[in-house]
């Protein structure tokens, strides 16, 4: 089996010194996983896989064990994700006003299915449940901003408006 330094050669762009600091800092906690791999996410973005695999190592618990808590809670994000965070509400209001038109623009424009992310890793596409502004359903979310009323082409423009402004 490769270790995580091994892991880490393969993939060059995951940084391992990064974290050296902080599992030193927690050094045989094995029942700090949760809050290690809040602040791997924090600094990475997501959880690489050979940071995973360093962390099993250093607290001497199966990479296994790891994979399952990174995999159980929703905070925890195994791919790179986009610049920006598309939230499309599929709640039961968002749903009846026709929210299923706001995932097929999503898809259609940026070529790209629910959990996925766009090449140019500007955004990712993700289906979420009542957003609490059923008021102003369809709601679409990107990053903090909350689009209500949203209609097909209006979220057309605002993805324009985004895209732009990477430009
Ligand atoms: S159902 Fe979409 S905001 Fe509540």
């Amino acid at each position: 089996m490769k270790t995580a330094n091994e892991k880490s050669l393969q993939c060059p762009t995951v940084d391992l010194s990064i974290i050296e600091k902080l599992l030193n800092e927690y050094k045989d906690a094995r029942g700090a996983v949760i809050p290690i791999l809040q602040k791997v996410q924090a600094e990475y973005g997501y959880l690489p896989e050979p940071v995973l695999d360093l962390i099993a190592e250093r607290l001497n618990i199966s990479a296994s064990e790891i994979a399952g808590v990174a995999t159980f809670y929703a905070q925890f994000h195994l791919k790179p994700r986009g610049q920006h965070i598309i939230k499309v509400c599929c709640g039961t209001a968002c749903h009846v006003k026709n929210a299923k038109n706001l995932s097929a623009k999503v898809h259609e424009k940026l070529k790209i299915n629910v959990n996925e992310t766009s090449e140019d890793k500007l955004f990712t596409f993700e289906e979420v449940s009542c957003l609490g502004a059923c008021g102003i359903a369809p709601v679409v979310v990107i990053d903090e901003d909350v689009h209500g009323e949203l209609s097909p082409d209006k979220l057309d423009s605002i993805l324009d408006k985004y895209k732009k402004s990477e430009a």
